[in-house]
C-alpha cells in the first residue's frame, strides 16, 4: 500500500470525442450539452474546464466520474476504456462546491467514510486518516462536527475526504464557490499545493478566470458544449484563438488593423494609422492588404511621451493598483490600464495621451474567427 504523503505514480485520463446529448423539454431540440470534446490529462496534471454557466463543463466532469454516460465517444484512464464503468469502480474522488459532508459525523469520521467501504483492516484506516488530516492542518479539530468548523475548514475535510482513498483522478467541480473573496484566493493556493504534493491527475472546473489561471497546468476554455482553447494560463492569456476567449480571459480591445507586407518571419501592420511589426503566427496564412482583427490586452499599451500613437483621455478610473483610460484613438475607443501610474502625472479626461504598443503584445485572429 502506497504512503499517501508520498507523490503517488500518477494517472492519464483521456477524452475522445465525447458528446453529450440531453432531450429536449417537451418538443423541443435535444440539447448538445458536450460536443465533440478530447482532451488529454497528462499524470499528475491540473486541467481546468473554464466557460461561462451552461457551457457543459459540469456534464463533461459528471462523465468522468461515472454520473453520466456519453452519447458518444470514449473516456479512459491509463489507455483503459471506463466510458461505461459504474462511478464505485473508476477510483475517482470529487469535491463539491456544498462539500457535502456528513453533519452528525466528526472530522474524523467523515473522513474515514470513504476508507469504510473499502476492504481495509482498521489500523490501516487509522493510520491514512490520521496522516490525511495532519496534511490538511486538520489533525486539532479532528472530534468536531462540521458545523463548529469554518468554511474554509469544512471545504477541506472534503477534500481531505477525496483524497484518502487515494484516487486515480481527482474532480473539483467549483469548489470554492461558497468562500467569500480573500478565503477563495488562500483556499486555492491550499488546494493547488496538496494536489501538486500528492500528484494526483485532477480536472477542475470553475467560471472564474483568476481562479483557473492561478491554479492550472493546462485550461480548457468552453462555450456552448464545445472546446474553444487549450493551453497554459499565459497562452491563453497571450494568444487567445477567437474573440469570445479573448473576452472571457480578461479584458482585450479589438482594433482592425491592415497587413502591408509579410514574410517568412514577420508581418508589417498599419495599425490606426501606425507601421507595426509583429511575429508571424505559424499557424494561419496573411496577404498584404488583407484587413485582419487583432487583440490587445488593455496593459500592454505603455503611457510613454515618446510612443507612436496620440489620443485622447475620454475617460480615467483609478482603481488603487492601476489606472483604467477609456482612449479615443484614430475614431475607435481603446481601453488602456496603467499599472505604471505612479510613475506619471495622473491624466484625466480631455488629456492628450501617448501611448506606446510593442508588435509582441498583438494577437491577430485567424480570418473568420471573430
Ligand atoms: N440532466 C439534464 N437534463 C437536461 N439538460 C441538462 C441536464 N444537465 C445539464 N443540462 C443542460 O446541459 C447544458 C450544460 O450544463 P452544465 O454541464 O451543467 O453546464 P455548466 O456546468 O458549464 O454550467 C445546459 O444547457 C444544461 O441546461
Ligand atoms: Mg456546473
Amino acid at each position: 500500500m502506497r504512503a499517501i504523503v508520498e507523490t503517488v505514480p500518477s494517472s492519464k485520463v483521456t477524452f475522445a470525442g465525447i458528446v453529450k446529448q440531453f432531450p429536449g423539454h417537451s418538443g423541443e431540440e435535444p440539447v448538445y450539452a458536450v460536443n465533440k470534446v478530447s482532451l488529454d490529462i497528462e499524470p499528475g496534471q491540473l486541467v481546468t474546464l473554464l466557460g461561462p454557466s451552461g457551457c457543459g463543463k459540469t456534464t463533461t466532469l459528471r462523465m468522468l466520474a461515472g454520473f453520466e454516460t456519453p452519447t458518444a465517444g470514449e473516456i479512459s484512464i491509463n489507455g483503459q476504456t471506463i466510458t461505461h464503468l459504474p462511478p464505485n469502480k473508476r477510483d475517482v474522488g470529487m469535491v463539491f462546491q456544498s462539500y457535502a459532508l456528513f453533519p452528525h459525523m466528526t472530522v474524523y469520521d467523515n473522513v474515514a467514510y470513504g476508507l469504510s467501504i473499502k476492504p481495509i483492516p482498521k489500523s490501516q484506516v487509522k493510520e491514512r486518516v490520521d496522516k490525511v488530516l495532519a496534511l490538511m492542518h486538520l489533525d486539532k479539530m479532528k472530534d468536531r462536527l462540521p458545523s463548529l468548523l469554518s468554511g474554509g475548514q469544512q471545504q477541506r475535510v472534503a477534500l481531505a475526504r477525496a483524497v484518502v482513498t487515494e484516487p486515480k483522478v481527482l474532480l473539483f467541480d467549483e469548489p470554492l464557490s461558497n468562500l467569500d473573496a480573500k478565503l477563495r484566493e488562500y483556499m486555492r493556493d491550499e488546494l493547488r499545493k496538496i494536489q501538486q504534493r500528492l500528484g494526483i491527475t485532477s480536472l477542475y472546473v470553475t467560471h472564474d478566470q483568476a481562479e483557473a489561471m492561478a491554479i492550472s497546468d493546462k485550461v480548457v476554455i468552453m462555450n456552448k458544449g464545445e472546446i474553444q482553447q487549450i493551453g497554459s494560463p499565459r497562452k491563453i492569456y497571450m494568444r487567445p484563438c477567437n474573440q469570445f476567449v479573448a473576452n472571457f480571459m480578461g479584458k482585450a480591445n479589438f482594433l482592425k488593423a491592415i497587413v502591408e507586407q509579410s514574410d517568412s518571419r514577420h508581418i508589417g501592420l498599419n495599425l490606426l494609422g501606425q507601421r507595426l511589426v509583429i511575429p508571424k503566427d505559424p499557424i494561419f496564412e496573411v496577404k498584404a492588404g488583407e484587413r485582419v482583427d487583432c487583440v490587445i490586452r488593455p496593459e500592454f499599451w505603455s503611457i510613454d511621451p515618446e510612443g507612436k500613437f496620440q489620443g485622447t483621455v475620454e475617460r480615467a478610473i483609478y482603481l488603487g493598483p492601476y489606472v483604467e483610460y477609456e482612449v479615443a484613438l484614430g475614431g475607435q475607443t481603446v481601453v488602456v490600464v496603467d499599472y505604471m501610474h505612479h510613475l506619471h502625472e495622473p491624466k484625466s479626461a480631455g488629456d492628450l495621451i501617448r501611448l506606446g504598443l510593442s508588435g509582441q503584445s498583438i494577437t491577430l485572429l485567424p480570418p473568420g474567427q471573430e
